[in-house]
């Protein structure tokens, strides 16, 4: 993938395989690399049933005899299927993990037709379909490998997210992973998408012309989100981006163009029932694999589809059996998704405070050139180049797996991201003594001298190294003597805001701070004699301990936790559990 010449393969890499899944809303990508050859990056191309192709589309279809949790009839190309109308299909299930959009924007005026499903249902459709892909990888390697080779190597996920969604939905989405057996929780990486857009963009910086210093707004126009976010290019060499600006988007994707189009025949065919159901699915599969791919805004071209054994109907477009769309008719389907695309970009470059070089447009819908040439105008005054980044309908899988590997041995000479910007505050209550010259609040002051306040351990805005976990300092006391002692449960909360209120330590029970994570530690891992006693102001006694919960922001921008006690990292995984909200 990589332009440099690459170095020789490391040996002393143990063998396994790295295996990078983009799952998209509309269509999903993999790729993979073994550990002792990594310059020999392969994205997927067969999907089962003779399919092959560099993305497959994410859906499903069960027979009446199945339901979702069972393992699907058919999933992927199979259950694409425009002629098969069996049993029933399921696509879009990844926004059910992220239902909080549902009823904004262009997806309220343009619902999925497919049943809707709610956050258990979408639960069990992500892990039937995140299982085929996995026995297809599965299938894909055992065409290619011995089984010797196979059995015993490990192979490690890379899985990407939308930057947008919440830590509660990226964590389900890790959560499917899990049951879908592509390893623990702690094993399976999860990057934002846009993020591991700007890494392959940056490893292919020789075809868009980027240099030190620059700072770019990469694009990622999925079929459902459109999720932007802000880098610097740190250095060339080694290739090092830092975020600039947190990450925005929206539900506005390519394939709201799809359903703009299906109304558009509902009402164009409304009193002619001759043009039915079977002719408006054919028109909609032209529409998804031709039209909307070659529309560049030529207002007097026109695109034909075949419409068998409909009479002429100059009214209706329709001469010697093909069905005339026209670039007007186009550019008003396009018109609400560009220009809320075009919005996003806009407020993206304003809140990057940084000059901006250029927008690279990534994802399937980023190939679109009609939507780069639109782009293009909106940014021209500005002095803004918009490109594509080079495969841009597999960047995001392709970056992935490139983190997964500079991940594994930080010496490969691949591009790599570093410092993100939190979106939000992180924070946590925490008893400190109360201290009128703190300007602590006499009437919060509760028994034994102690006022709750705010620990932000996160401020919103700041860059944060995920190399470097923060360490929140605690203190768990307990009954002199008792025993066991109970699991201690730490609340962490969020807070964002827009017009740069900053979290301050008083915003306890403040509305607008809203619970994240719950973790639960068990104290019971540290050993007794670490544990102190100590007067309490009230004249009785405790059993004390000092721990620290170390949080770390990894790439998904999502919180991970760990029991540290004496400056020694508990690497039990059940030291913690974090349940998020
Ligand atoms: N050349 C093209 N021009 C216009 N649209 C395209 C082109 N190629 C693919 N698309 C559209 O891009 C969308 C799919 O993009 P992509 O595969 O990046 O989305 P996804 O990953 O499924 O969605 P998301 O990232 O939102 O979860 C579909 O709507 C598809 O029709
Ligand atoms: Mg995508």
């Amino acid at each position: 993938m990589s332009k440099r010449i690459p170095t020789p393969s490391s040996t002393k890499e143990p063998l396994k395989f790295l295996v990078a899944l983009d799952f998209g809303t509309t269509f999903s990508a993999m790729a993979w690399a073994q550990s002792t050859k990594h310059e020999r990056q392969e994205v997927i191309q067969s999907w089962g049933a003779g399919k092959t192709g560099e993305k497959v589309p994410t859906v499903l279809q069960y027979d009446e005899n199945k339901s979702p949790g069972s393992g699907a009839s058919r999933w992927g190309f199979e259950a694409d299927s425009e002629d098969d109308e069996s049993g029933i299909r399921y696509e879009w299930f990844k926004l059910g993990l992220y239902p909080r959009l549902d009823e904004t924007g262009l997806m309220k005026l343009y619902p999925p037709k497919t049943p809707k499903v709610n956050e258990a249902e979408a639960k069990k459709l992500v892990i039937d379909y995140l299982s085929a892909l996995k026995m297809n990888f599965e299938q894909v390697m055992r065409n290619r490998y011995r089984a010797a080779i196979l059995d015993g190597t490990p192979t490690e996920y890379i899985i990407t997210v939308p930057a947008i969604w919440t830590d509660k939905s990226k964590n389900l989405t890790r959560d499917c992973a899990v049951r879908a057996g592509m390893g623990s929780k702690h094993q399976i990486q999860i990057i934002k998408e846009p993020e591991a857009a700007g890494i392959y963009a940056l490893d292919c910086m020789a075809d868009i012309d980027l240099e030190a210093g620059d700072t770019f707004v990469v694009c990622d126009a999925g079929g459902g989100t459109v999720d932007l976010i802000s880098y610097t290019v740190k250095s060339l060499d080694p290739p090092i981006l830092t975020e600039a600006a947190e990450g925005s988007g929206g539900l506005c994707g390519g394939s709201f163009l799809n359903r703009i189009f299906a109304d558009f025949l509902d009402k164009k065919f409304r009193r002619y029932p001759p043009f039915d159901e079977s002719l408006k699915r054919h028109a909609l599969k032209v529409f998804e694999t031709s039209i909307k791919r070659w529309y560049v805004g030529t207002p007097d071209k026109s695109y034909p589809i075949t419409v068998r054994g409909l009479p002429d109907n100059a009214q209706l477009g329709i001469w010697r059996e093909r069905l005339e769309i026209t670039g007007q008719d186009l550019r008003e389907i396009f018109e609400p998704v560009v220009t809320e695309i075009v919005n996003l970009v806009k407020s993206q470059i304003t809140a990057t405070r940084k000059k901006v070089k250029s927008v690279l447009l990534a994802g399937g819908f980023g190939e679109s050139e009609y939507l780069r040439t639109v782009l293009s105008k909106a940014l021209e005054p500005d002095g803004i180049l918009v490109h594509h980044i080079l495969n841009s309908n597999t960047a995001i899988v392709r970056g992935a797996l490139i983190r997964g590997l500079t991940r594994m041995n930080k010496q490969l000479p691949y591009a790599r991201s570093e410092g993100r910007i939190a979106t939000r505050s992180y924070g946590t209550p925490k008893y400190v003594k109360f201290d009128r010259m703190k300007g602590h609040d006499e009437a919060k002051r509760v028994g034994g001298g102690f006022i709750e306040i705010m620990h932000w351990f996160i401020q919103q805005g700041k860059s944060v190294d995920e190399a470097r976990p923060i360490p929140v300092q605690l203190t768990a006391r307990k009954e002199v003597g008792s025993k066991p002692f109970d699991p201690m449960v730490i609340r962490v909360f969020s807070h964002e805001d827009h017009t740069g209120l900053q979290a301050t330590e008083d915003m306890v029970d403040d509305p607008n701070v809203k619970e994240l994570v719950t973790l639960t530690a068990n104290l019971d891992m540290i050993p007794q004699h670490n544990w102190y006693r100590e007067r309490d102001a009230d004249g009785g006694e405790s059993d004390v301990v000092d721990f620290d919960i170390s949080m770390t922001l990894n790439s998904a921008s999502l919180l991970s936790f760990k029991l540290v006690h004496a400056g020694v990292n508990d690497d039990n995984e059940e030291a913690v559990e974090a349940e998020f909200k």
